[in-house]
């Protein structure tokens, strides 16, 4: 089934809001649902529509799966109690972490990073919470770039044919699934969201699992999570679509303390775009460059090697899996 786009120019958001509130609640009925909330705008957007839409009959989780970048499980909660919006954290670190060992194909990462959300927890927490459907914020980006052979984004079933009622035992909402990410921000904004959450920067769904080349252990989070806060907090002024930090598998050599060094490289992309569905490097000035070398090479331990992506979305992607 094809997902009819709605141009942002021609969102008339009062009237979207309205009738996705209206088509949550019909959907849901006399039952409950759950939303997973990740904190990025998407799925803050599909929360904030389903609390409007359900009230109490929406329990809000944000899973813990221990790919997130620093604080954000406890940083989201407390934005959305600050809406009077109660998160429920759960914690699932240890799952993904033992389902993602060993694991190094990209796609192959996507796809346990998918199972081990939907089929292991969430299919926990459905069940347990007596809900019937969970409403999640995908985009129709996510859909199409999965449609293409792209990515697996995982957050996309029916697409390819999955039944989420056969497959996991509960239903799917997805009410901006017609939406591109300037119009879920759009949307977000009438909603009254603050700014902070609807001008947030994309965060990708298997998180900081697909900016990790190779195996995804708790040490590797630890050092790409450094290297992440180091970007944002460097960057943040550059007013670029989305800026983030890759850990390479390769090693390669380096010096410290005039011995040779057998260290990591982290790859910097910084990417203009408005969609998503293409993007071009930022012309980063190069005293920033040299800040993020320093500040990588100085605080994330092991790295002596520091790269700068300049090349285009196609051929590149904007995360590195
Ligand atoms: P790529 O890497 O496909 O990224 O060029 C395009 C945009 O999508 C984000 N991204 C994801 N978002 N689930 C999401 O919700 C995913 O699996 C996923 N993978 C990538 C990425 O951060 C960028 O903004």
């Amino acid at each position: 089934m094809k997902t009819k786009e709605i141009k942002t120019r021609e969102l008339n958001a009062g009237k979207f809001i309205k009738e996705k509130i209206e088509e949550i609640s019909k959907t849901v009925g006399s039952n409950s649902a759950i939303t997973a909330l990740s904190g990025g705008v998407d799925s803050s957007t599909a929360t904030l529509l389903g609390h409007k839409a359900l009230g109490e009959k929406l329990k809000v989780v944000f899973i813990d799966n221990g790919l997130m970048r620093e604080n954000e499980p406890q940083k989201v909660a407390s934005m959305f109690e600050e809406l009077g919006i109660l998160v429920e954290i759960i914690d699932a670190k240890k799952q993904f972490f033992n389902a993602l060992k060993g694991v190094t194909d990209p796609e192959q990462k996507r796809e346990v990073v998918t199972r081990t959300f939907y089929k292991k927890i969430f299919a926990k927490l459905v069940r347990e919470s007596g809900a019937k459907c969970l409403l999640q914020g995908t985009i129709l980006t996510d859909i199409e770039e999965t449609i293409a052979g792209i990515k697996r984004q995982h957050n996309v079933f029916e697409q390819l044919g999955i039944d989420p009622e056969k497959a996991f035992g509960y239903k799917i909402i997805e009410p901006l699934r017609q939406l591109r990410k300037d119009g879920v921000r759009k949307i977000a904004k009438v909603l009254g969201l603050p700014k902070s959450i609807y001008e947030r920067m994309p965060f990708p769904g298997p998180a900081l699992a697909a900016r990790i080349i190779g195996e995804v252990t708790p040490e590797r989070i630890k050092i790409i999570r450094k290297a992440t806060a180091i970007v944002e907090e460097e960057l943040k002024e550059t007013g670029a679509f989305q800026y983030l930090a890759i850990l390479h598998h390769d090693r390669v050599t380096g010096i410290r303390n005039r011995k040779r060094d057998f260290g990591l490289q982290i790859e910097i992309r910084c990417w203009e775009s408005v969609d998503a569905r293409t993007a071009a490097p930022t012309r980063l000035p190069y005293d920033i460059l040299e800040t993020l070398a320093k500040r990588m090479t100085n605080e994330v331990p092991g790295v002596v090697s520091v790269t700068y992506n300049i090349t285009s979305k196609p051929p590149s992607t904007m995360e590195a899996i």
